[in-house]
């Protein structure tokens, strides 16, 4: 795709970069003129997905970790001076039945899908107060707002970015920070693979073709649906949209 310069001269943190929606993502936001700080964990294959692109810095880093907050948001000061957009998309997604919960399960899950997000936002706050429009996207799901099977620490982290992202966007707003949280239906990335995964054959093209049609446009979401939004959120225009739940699911969840 030609450059565009939509995000011209901005400079955006994305974690969960290496894989799904994390990755196409920085693609699109360099194609837009902006420089980024791509992380996900060690040992993943960040360098090979954006190693060759110079609008890239990149962090292979867990988000939990004490030292994530420091190692990001000085990567993106050292590196290209300033911090406009964070966009916290790193996510978990073990399946695990209710009553057939391991331990220490929900505690990781809740820690990368919603405790890193806390974290990181607060280190960035001066940075995107600075930028005079700020920009803090989370990645929430259609699962912020219904259960699904086997999904139950999944579920409440999930249901937990929409709480924090709306107090974010409470208490940042006045700062010249807005919050919003996207919510991807079923997207084919790494973590519905994970998912559908622990199925059949069988069940998983049933489970797949139940999504695809109970889209009204007839499809499975892909990664680019989702950075599609993480633009729209990103854009200078888009300042009057804070606290709302981005949902992007081809229209799924409307309907029964
Ligand atoms: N794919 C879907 O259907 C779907 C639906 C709703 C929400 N989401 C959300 O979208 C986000 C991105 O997921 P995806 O679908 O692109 O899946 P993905 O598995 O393709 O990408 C997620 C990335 O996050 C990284 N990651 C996981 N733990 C991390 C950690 N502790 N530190 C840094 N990086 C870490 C993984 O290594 C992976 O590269 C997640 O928050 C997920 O919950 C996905």
């Amino acid at each position: 795709m030609p450059k565009e310069n939509r995000l011209a001269g901005k400079v955006a943190i994305i974690t969960g970069a290496a894989s799904g929606i994390g990755e196409a993502t920085v693609t699109l936001f360099t194609q837009q003129g902006c420089k980024v700080v791509a992380n996900d964990i060690p040992g993943s294959p960040l360098e090979d997905c954006h190693g060759n692109n110079p609008d890239v810095v990149c962090i292979a880093k867990d988000v939990t970790d004490e030292d994530a907050p420091d190692a990001l948001i000085g990567a993106a000061i050292d590196n290209f001076g300033r911090l406009d957009i964070l966009f916290n998309n790193a996510g978990v997604c073990p399946p695990e039945p209710i009553l057939e919960q391991s331990p220490g399960q929900w505690e990781h899950v809740l820690d990368v899908n919603v405790g890193s997000i806390n974290r990181l936002t607060l280190a960035a706050v001066p940075h995107l107060q600075a930028s005079g429009n700020g920009r803090v996207i989370n990645t929430g799901s259609i699962q912020s707002q219904i259960a699904g099977e086997t999904l139950t620490a999944y579920t409440t982290s999930k249901h937990a970015v929409a709480g924090l992202t709306k107090q974010q966007a409470l208490e940042l707003g006045p700062m010249g920070i807005t919050a919003n949280f996207i919510q991807p239906g079923f997207v084919v990335t790494g973590i519905s693979k994970g998912y559908t995964d622990q199925m059949t054959a069988e069940e998983k093209d049933e489970f797949e073709a139940y999504w695809a049609n109970k889209a009204p446009v007839g499809r499975l979401g892909q990664p680019i649906d989702i950075a599609n939004g993480a633009l729209f959120l990103s854009l200078d225009s888009s300042n009057f949209v804070n606290g709302i739940g981005l949902k992007i699911d081809g229209g799924a969840t409307m309907r029964l």
